[in-house]
């Protein structure tokens, strides 16, 4: 009986390692062995056995991350080493001298002997997670630095922390300990947020607070339901082991099997430090986590003894934070945009406020609701950010600062342009300018019309269009194509070189392809992307009609003009049963072409030499990629990811949004997203970048 139990025991020892080999394969390699009903099956057939001799339970188990009964209060626990925060430097200058410092202290060390670590400063909520011969035995907060809180019960449910370290080296020592970072990822905090607002629950405010939030929960049945990850950056204690480097460590940390901090570098140099902090501050944005920074270390250990630590941070590290996306400035009026649809929307008007790398006095505060759920007036002091290229934003009133002099936001009755009577349709959260030519409409629709993505006639912005507009030159963007020179040299300021280029530029922007036309419309509803729908479905309904006779066949190929004609007699149902379009969108296409102004419109275009022709890179019916599916995630560096869709369309192929059994093709960019894991899970055939310029023959 006594060896039957020891089999068993045994059995659940092995099932525990190996379940925890592929948790570590999974969430820290993305590398998976096995399929999800394999692991299912391991993990079943584990719980099975616990439930079954209760004796061999242990916290550790992998079935043990559903999380543990709550906690009355948590446990404070002391730092065996103190947890030091760091100094902070802002521009390349600080951080030189913060070098130069360096230099000064170790006294014989020359310039060239000094090399760094540099990683992401993730902006999270700083851990301790204690080894004992290999098993995790605590997880602890910060705390002041000398004391934290035990939430070791939370830190087991976060899966890409391994319960046990996997190399043997690491599982040797009797006690070692780290020091991460927990955080959310952006699309698993977004996906958070939305999951509690939908259950009427309170929102986090950002990433920080809400992962700070779900890991200080005394019920670890929910910190197992949140999405967090952590990421380590440190050893802090390793009985009976030596680093000489920093580096070393990270990649100790690795080897042990923990999930190391992403996107580290070796920095030889003072210099490649400097490159470091540049590529971070350029793709911040795309990185899939909150950075607030990157820290930079002293590589060489003995150097870190020799510097020490003043009270609370040491001096062989650094934080060099990038500026600030967000700042508290005074919102000192609304105005109200209308857009080219009618949209009236609210725009803040703020004390200009530098913030993330430029001087703001505008920001969008969305629509009506936004302003309810934001509880915003006039006068209020307001936090503001401005992150990349985003339009900058309110997110939210200091209302602990409000004074009583406040005045709340009226949303207006009367479009601030033309004065037309507004409408807002029950449910919707805009208010319309029903006139349709109403002078901002049109202003904003010809924009539209010769936007990048739609017309791109370049060198016409939004100044140019409101003076050919003020001077009567044009009422709308079918009479940009009959302007010449002449009557823009009278206007202010704009040289007969200048004109003539603008009048070259509209006339060699009429041949265009029917997506884009079909863009620049601007019907409610169609982006960019269901302008690429509707092309590619119209562009097969042709196809087919043809074949099936109902189109004379007159040896020639059908043309974009062909599939536009036919897409303005779609019927309702027809369109409604195309993927992606909806009943309101569906309508809206209806309505637009059944419009007998917008039917003068594109007559006038036409008129005008305006004329929908095939894509220009032409693949010469040659179709290298007929029959495959294509699926793009994370950034190319070669091309911009819609680039990538088109090439793969052009070339016969298909490209899909999302990874299913169907797809042929994941290709794989930087920072890849979920459906990246997703492929691995599906066994889908994974290439990157260099693998696809070869396949569409870009790259030898
Ligand atoms: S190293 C001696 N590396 O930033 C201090 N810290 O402002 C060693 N943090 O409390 C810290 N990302 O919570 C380090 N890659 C990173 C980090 C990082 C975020 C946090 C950490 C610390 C705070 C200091």
């Amino acid at each position: 009986m006594a060896e039957d139990l020891e089999k068993i025991r045994q059995e659940i020892e092995r099932l525990r390692r190996e379940i925890e080999r592929h948790n570590y394969l999974y969430y820290v390699k993305s590398e998976p062995e096995i399929s999800d009903a394999e692991y299912d099956a391991l993990l079943a057939r584990l719980k099975e056995l616990e439930e079954k001799y209760p004796q061999f339970y242990d916290p550790n188990s992998p079935t043990q991350r559903v999380g543990a009964p709550p906690a009355e209060e948590f446990r404070a626990v002391e730092h065996p080493v103190p947890l030091l925060s760091l100094d902070k430097v802002n521009s390349p200058e600080e951080f030189d001298e913060f070098v130069n410092r360096a230099l000064r202290m170790l006294g014989d060390v020359s310039p060239e002997q000094l090399d760094f670590t540099a990683t992401p400063k993730l902006d999270g909520l700083s851990v301790r997670l204690r080894y004992e011969n290999g098993a995790l035995v605590l997880g602890a907060t910060r705390g002041d630095g000398f004391r934290g809180e035990d939430v070791t019960a939370n830190v087991r449910t976060i899966r890409n922390l391994p319960h046990y370290l996997l190399s043997e080296e690491a599982a040797r020592l009797p006690v070692v300990e780290f020091r991460g970072e927990v955080i959310f990822h952006k699309d698993d905090f977004e996906r958070l947020n939305a999951e509690l607002a939908a259950r009427g629950e309170k929102t986090f405010v950002n990433a920080r607070n809400g992962a700070a939030g779900s890991l200080r929960q005394l019920d670890p049945n929910i910190t197992a339901q949140r999405p967090l990850k952590v990421y380590v950056y440190e050893v802090l204690l390793a009985e009976g082991k030596e680093f000489e480097s920093h580096w070393e460590m990270l990649e100790f940390i690795e080897s042990a099997g923990l999930p190391v901090v992403p996107y580290r570098k070796y920095c030889r140099t003072k210099d490649d430090v400097h490159r470091y902090f540049e590529w971070a501050s350029e793709n911040r944005d795309s990185l899939p986590f909150e950075v607030d920074g990157v820290v930079i270390k002293i590589n060489r250990v003995e150097y870190q003894r020799r510097l020490g630590e003043v009270s609370h941070h040491p001096r062989w590290a650094v934080a060099w934070k990038f500026p600030s996306q967000e700042a508290v400035t005074t919102l000192l009026d609304v105005e109200w945009s209308v857009g080219r649809t009618g949209a009236v929307t609210p725009v803040a008007i703020l004390e200009p406020v530098f913030v993330g790398g430029a001087t703001i006095s505008r920001a969008t505060l969305h629509n009506e609701d936004e302003i309810a759920r934001l509880g915003i007036k006039i006068g209020d002091r307001v936090v503001v950010k401005r992150a990349g290229d985003v339009i900058p934003e309110v997110v939210r009133p200091l209302t602990e600062l409000r004074t009583g002099d406040e005045k709340d936001i009226v949303p207006p009755e009367h479009c601030p342009v033309c004065g037309a009577k507004l409408s807002r349709p029950p449910g919707e959260v805009i208010r319309r300018c029903p006139n349709r030519f109403c002078p901002a409409q049109v202003a904003e629709s010809i924009k539209h019309f010769v936007s990048r993505k739609a017309f791109d006639i370049e060198g016409l912005g939004d100044k140019q269009i409101e003076t050919l507009l003020k001077n009567n030159l044009i009422s709308d963007a079918a009479d940009l194509f009959s302007l010449k020179p002449e009557q823009l040299v009278k206007l202010e300021r704009w040289g007969e070189k200048l004109a003539t280029k603008i009048v070259n530029n509209i006339q060699n922007a009429k041949k265009i392809p029917l997506e884009r036309f079909l863009f620049a419309l601007g019907i409610p509803g169609v982006g960019e992307h269901l302008a690429q729908v509707l092309t590619e479905h119209f562009a097969k309904v042709v196809a087919e009609e043809k074949k099936g006779g109902k189109f004379k066949i007159d040896g020639e190929r059908w043309s974009n003009s062909d599939i536009f004609e036919r897409l303005r007699r779609a019927t309702f149902d027809e369109l409604v049963a195309i993927n992606e379009i909806g009943p309101a969108t569906a309508q809206s296409i209806i309505d637009f072409f059944a419009d007998e102004h917008n039917q003068r419109f594109l007559k006038k275009l036409f008129a005008a030499g305006v004329e929908i022709v095939e894509p220009a890179v032409e693949s010469e019916g040659e179709k290298p990629l007929e029959g495959l599916t294509f699926v793009f995630t994370g950034e190319l560096d070669s091309m911009t990811r819609a680039e990538a869709q088109e090439l793969v369309r052009k070339l016969g192929g298909r490209a899909a949004s999302s990874v299913s059994r169907k797809t042929d093709y994941v290709v794989v960019g930087k920072n890849p997203g979920s459906k990246y894991t997703k492929a691995q899970q599906l066994g889908v055939k994974i290439i990157n970048e260099e693998e696809f310029l070869r396949m569409v023959g870009l790259k030898k």
